[in-house]
Formats: structure tokens, sequence, C-alpha cells
């Protein structure tokens, strides 16, 4: 008796711009190692369409989306059900599509987490952190590493209100402040992450240097084939530890693949096969 091949489950990126989206070749890779049938497609979706592809990609078979910038707040309102850490967060980054409705989550605290704590053995209960910039990528991190007890979380931005906001929100998950960059304090800060897009077009960045101290491990949440910005900044101003979120990316797909798949994938081949200097 023959049997017909079953068709791959299909999954995608949505995001705009979206070309430099590795998420393609991790999920891939995910499904090699764990013998998944799937395909995975870079949706390239301008802001007033999302609502119509996001919809159009479920009615036509789709399983499950990851969401990235600038959708990561928006596509909240069209979720069925939020994960706990989703709704906290204001943010979604992985769509699961299952009977008809849509399931919202987030991964990106938790595989930020699994990055600093697992990979990287940082220990971040009782450390001092200090975040910069207060959009979506801030939101999705700030419940996890702050049920993790650190001492202080401040957030710093540019614009000092959009981190009040932020710190406000999540006052009741632990201890956090916001303030602006020129008025962040001197601590000894174990972690500095970075999660604005300054220095992209050419700025110089606004961050003071004395943050930095000889065992802080500065985080990029942005990663590239070369050295970030903030990457530059961070070793020019005496950083021992100066990584990107390659870690990271690859971690928030792996949780998006086990809640879509129900395998968790072992992270640490692929890394190794993106041949990232993470
Ligand atoms: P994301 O979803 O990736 O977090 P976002 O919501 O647009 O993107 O947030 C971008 C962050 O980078 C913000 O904190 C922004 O600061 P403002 O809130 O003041 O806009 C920060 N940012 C962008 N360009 C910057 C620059 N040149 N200097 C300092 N901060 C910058």
């Amino acid at each position: 008796m023959s049997s017909e091949p079953t068709a791959a489950d299909r999954y995608g990126v949505m995001g705009y711009p979206v070309a430099h989206s590795r998420s393609p070749v991790i999920h891939r890779l995910f499904a090699h190692q764990t013998g998944q049938n799937i395909q995975y497609e870079l949706l390239k979706v301008a802001p007033d369409k999302l609502e119509q592809a996001v919809r159009q990609f479920q009615r036509t078979g789709g399983k499950g989306l990851n969401i990235t910038t600038p959708h990561k707040t928006e596509v909240c309102k069209l979720a069925d059900q939020l994960s706990e850490r989703a709704s906290t967060a204001g943010a979604v980054n992985t769509l699961a599509f299952q009977d008809g409705e849509i399931f919202g989550d987030n991964t990106d605290g938790i595989g930020l987490l699994r990055d600093l704590v697992v990979n990287r053995g940082l220990s971040i209960e009782n450390a001092n952190i200090l975040v910069l910039g207060a959009g979506g990528a801030t939101r999705g991190i700030v419940g996890p590493l702050l049920e993790m007890q650190p001492a202080l979380l401040l957030i710093a931005n540019r614009t000092p209100e959009k981190a009040t906001i932020i710190a406000d929100h999540f006052a009741r998950h632990g201890s956090i402040a916001a303030c602006a960059f020129d008025d962040i304090e001197d601590r000894d800060w174990q972690l500095i992450v970075n999660a604005t897009s300054a220095g992209f077009k050419g700025e110089k960045l606004p961050y003071p240097a004395s943050a930095i101290g000889t065992s802080t491990l500065c985080y990029d949440l942005s990663y590239g084939l070369k050295a970030t910005p903030f990457c530059e900044w961070a070793k020019a101003h005496g950083a021992e530890q100066a990584v990107m979120g390659w870690g990271m990316l690859v971690e928030q797909a792996a949780e998006s693949f086990h809640i879509w798949r129900g395998v968790r994938p072992d992270t640490k081949p692929v890394l190794k096969q993106l041949r990232l200097n993470a």
C-alpha cells in the first residue's frame, strides 16, 4: 500500500522589514534536528495590512507565526487568548492557530533568560540590572527578569516618560525604577541590556560610560555579522564582555518551536551551525 507524503505544516515570521530575519534558517535547523515536517516563510507585512495578513495565513491552514518589529504590540488585539506573560508584557512574538482560535505568547523574555542564565551562567538574583530603551523589546523582557528577583531593574530611556510608564506597569512584580540616560546612577551594574535601536544611523550613543564596571555583562538585544554600535561602544569604554543577542534569538525561537510542535530542540548545535560568535 502506498501512502502519500503528508504536506508540511506552515509557519512564518511577519515583520516590516523582515528580509534580515534569521528565523527561517533557525526553524529549518530545528525541524531537521527533531524530524518535524514544517515549512517556514518570510512574510513582509506593512502595519496597515497586519490583521488581513494574519487572518489570511490562518484561513489558508497556517499553524503558527512569529511576530517581529513593528507588530508586537498591535498583534495582541488579534489573539483570542493571550498567555499571562504576553498579557503582562502587552507584546506578542508568537502566534499559534488551533481549532479556529489564535493564541498569543511572548518567548522573548524567557529566551533572554535562558541565554543569560543557562548559556552564560549569570546570576540575576540580587543583581543590579540596567535596561536601555523603553519600547516593545523592553516590555517583553522586564517581567521575566523581575521574576528572577534582581536587587534593582532600572529602565533608562531617551524619552523618560516612556520608561516611567513601563516601570509603573511592572511595579508590583519587583524592584523597578525609571530615569533618563543622564540620570543613571553610579552602581555596580552586573548587567546592562541594550533594547534601543540607537547608533544604527551613525549617531553617537547617549549612554554614560561610567555605568560600565569591570564585571558588567553588556548585552545587546540586536545582533549582526559585525559588532553592533552598542557592543562597539561598550568595548570602547572598557567592557570585558559585550555580546550580541544571537543566543536570545535562538532560545526564543526554541520556545516558539516548543509551543508549536511540543518538542524542545537542542539550541547549542544550532548556534554553532549558524557559525555565530555569540
Ligand atoms: P522595539 O519594538 O524594537 O523596542 P521601539 O518600540 O520603536 O522598538 O523602541 C525603540 C527604542 O529605541 C526606544 O526606547 C527609543 O527611544 P524613545 O522611546 O525615546 O523613542 C530608542 N531609540 C531609538 N533611536 C534612539 C536614539 N538615536 N537614541 C536613543 N534612543 C533611541
